[in-house]
């Protein structure tokens, strides 16, 4: 078998995904049955994090835990990156040792790089271009609630950061509608924005948030700054008025329409407390959902789908 990563929703098609959906929905239903699965059972799962995390990092280390596996974590000083090792020397070496490894860093090109050395598989547990895992995650979620994805208008308000940037890639696989409205000087990167379109994505970018909610099916947000931008925070704080998931947009909003955030979440800045605890709040799902959907993706990556 050919090694595969998961480093953006580029290199992974919609029968993969579909097939990724499938497994994960069988790990969850066994799971909430007590029914042990030993998939990965023997293998190791490398996790190299450059950056925080509470969900990404708990439902890698828990789902490899609950597939029979184990895990090595790495955090921001053990391996100094960049600076005692290079990024290829570093997945090089742990290559030999373990079957998968997980990165959380900055830079969309080191992690390509790490993955290019790897001869294990290389996940992106977020970058600052892309988080595929929270996307994939959040389509699952979207799956269960609304028992598809086709013709769904998602309407992302906030930032074109990386998350916006998966979403875009994932609308180039399904078709659904994506519009995100952001500030001016917050739009998302040029180049993904225009290959997702050039790949059939039905998106639109606007900075009208009003247009971007109503008749939406889901509503979703983001942090106005992400890991890395903290000294901006202020200024984004400004940029971003307006921007923010409230009872006004999800008055907008189809009657059943969702409210969809990735977390952590700053309360009373991109959503209100009211929004992020109503009745239409999927996010602890979404939150749920990084386990079974990733728990499917490791197995996927290590030991292939069967048909795929
Ligand atoms: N949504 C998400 O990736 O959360 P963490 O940053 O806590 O991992
Ligand atoms: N855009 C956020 C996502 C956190 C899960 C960040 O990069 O910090």
């Amino acid at each position: 078998m050919k090694k595969r990563d998961l480093l953006s929703l580029r290199e992974i098609s919609r029968a993969e995904i579909e097939a990724i959906f499938s497994l994960a929905r069988k790990l969850k239903w066994e799971l909430k049955r007590g029914v042990a699965h030993r998939q990965l059972a023997g293998k190791t799962l490398a996790m190299i994090f450059e950056k925080p995390s509470l969900r990404t990092r708990v439902s890698f280390e828990t789902g490899m835990i609950q597939l029979g596996g184990d895990t090595v974590f790495l955090g921001p000083d053990e391996i100094l990156l960049g600076v005692r090792e290079s990024a290829a020397d570093c997945t090089r070496s742990l290559s030999r040792w373990v079957d998968l490894i997980v990165v959380r860093t900055f830079s969309q090109q080191t992690l390509e790089e790490m993955a290019h050395y790897a001869t294990a598989p290389v996940i992106n547990g977020l970058t600052d271009l892309f988080h595929p895992c929270q996307v994939l995650a959040d389509c699952f979620t979207l799956v269960e609630h609304k028992g598809k994805l086709a013709g769904l208008k998602i309407a992302f308000i906030g930032d074109g950061n990386n998350v916006a940037h998966s979403w875009m890639q994932a609308a180039e696989k399904f078709p659904f509608s994506f519009v995100l409205a952001c500030p001016k000087g917050y739009e998302p990167n040029a180049e993904v924005a225009r290959l997702a379109k050039e790949n059939g994505g039905r998106i639109r970018i606007t900075q009208d948030v009003a247009e971007a909610a109503r008749g939406a099916d889901a509503l979703y947000t983001d942090v106005w700054a992400s890991m890395g931008q903290e000294q901006e925070a202020e200024i984004r704080r400004r940029a971003f008025q307006g921007y923010q998931v409230n009872q006004a947009l999800v008055a907008l909003a189809k009657r059943d329409a969702l409210v969809m955030h990735c977390l952590p979440a700053h309360r009373g800045e991109e959503i209100t407390h009211d929004v992020l605890e109503g009745p239409r709040s999927v996010v602890f799902d979404q939150a749920e959902n990084r386990l079974h959907v990733q728990k499917a993706i490791m197995v996927w990556l290590v030991k292939g789908l069967k048909g795929k």
